[in-house]
């Protein structure tokens, strides 16, 4: 039986670092209610010059140099974003073009804040399928493009980043399960409601966010999708050695950790210096986990994944 098993980590973050005080200089907001209230104390905000598929390909450099492949040997590139460089062509296409990895079939996933989970359980699923023998699977985001910077209640909350990992066909897992859930009945709690029309923006090109209610929705999904996934793997809670949640709100954070029964110093925080970069967050904690030397091989590592859509899900890895 084929399964397929993360070989190489990589991630990028923009050099410009803003930390809090840069917005309570001008908006009627607080280093100390950001700090309370998200646990988010600096994030990396991309260079105008950057697109998403830049901060893409030196992610993506990362995690093949580390896995000890080159990008002619990748047979699938499946990318995460819900901030692509344009409408078309896809910034996975964009990235194959500057990796130099022609020919390998390379598309976007747009599941917002969960779609590096998602982007992942479907390469796994090539794999085991075995059409694909190794992938690259990317969440690259510059949120701070689509972020009305007066809006005190959603501009302090994101920033921009890159991660990816190399996932190559193995004879022992690897991904050991994986849970994918949606309910477009809550599209509206969380939303960038606009598009392009005739030349025009129709809508809003800026974030929409229902905080509160998104935050609830977010603890229960976690929860739940957690023990889907360790049911579906045929483990328990207590095989769960790291807990990498998409990165939101370290209040989050911390609930889905404490209902699942999992001691702090098991769950993965980069919220703090990251912010939330949507579906970069989950890569960017793991690469940064793994170049720390936290997580090592063999471990077993929960990732999650929670956004607008509603989409949720998890997916369950050996390192
Ligand atoms: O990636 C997708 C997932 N996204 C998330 O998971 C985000 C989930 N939600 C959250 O993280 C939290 O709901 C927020 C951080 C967005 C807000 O925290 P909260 O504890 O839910 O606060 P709230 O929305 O209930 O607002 C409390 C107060 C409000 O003032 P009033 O109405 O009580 O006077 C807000 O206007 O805090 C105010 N507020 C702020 N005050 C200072 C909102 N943003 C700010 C701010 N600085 N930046």
């Amino acid at each position: 039986m084929t399964f397929s098993r993360i070989v190489g980590t990589g991630s990028y973050l923009p050099a410009r670092v803003v930390r809090n005080d840069e917005f309570s200089a001008r908006l009627d907001t607080s280093d100390a209610w950001i700090r309370e209230r998200t646990g988010i104390a600096e994030r990396r905000i991309a260079d105008a010059s950057q697109a998403s598929s830049d901060l893409a390909l030196e992610a993506s450099r990362h995690a093949l140099d580390a896995a000890g492949v080159a990008a002619s040997e990748i047979d699938l590139i499946v990318l995460a974003t819900s901030t692509p460089d344009y409408i078309f062509p896809s910034t996975a296409c964009l990235l194959q073009a500057k990796l130099g990895a022609a020919q390998c079939p390379a598309f976007d996933v747009q599941a917002v804040c969960s779609g590096f989970v998602y982007a992942l359980a479907t390469a796994d699923n090539f794999i085991r399928g075995g059409s694909v023998k190794r992938a690259l699977v990317v969440g690259a985001e510059v949120f701070s493009r689509i972020l009305d910077w007066n809006d005190r209640g959603t501009c302090v909350l994101f920033g921009d980043g890159a991660g990816a990992v190399v996932l190559a066909a193995s004879d022992a897992p690897g991904i050991h399960a994986s849970v994918l859930r949606a309910d477009g009945r809550h599209s509206g709690i969380l939303s960038v409601p606009g598009n392009v029309s005739g030349g025009r923006i129709v809508g809003s090109p800026f974030l929409q966010m229902a905080g509160n209610q998104v935050f609830k929705f977010a603890v229960r999904v976690l929860d739940e999708v957690a023990r889907e996934t360790v049911a579906a793997a045929g483990m328990q809670l207590s095989d769960i050695d790291w807990l990498i949640p998409h990165q939101a709100n370290v209040r989050i954070l911390e609930a889905t950790a404490r209902k699942l029964g999992l001691p702090l110093e098991r769950l993965v925080v980069t919220v703090d210096h990251h912010g939330n970069t949507s579906a970069a967050s989950v890569p960017l904690a793991l690469d940064e986990w793994v170049r720390a030397g936290k997580i090592r091989a063999g471990d077993r590592v929960m990732l999650q994944g929670v956004g607008g859509g509603f989409t949720w899900g998890a997916v369950l890895a050996t390192i």
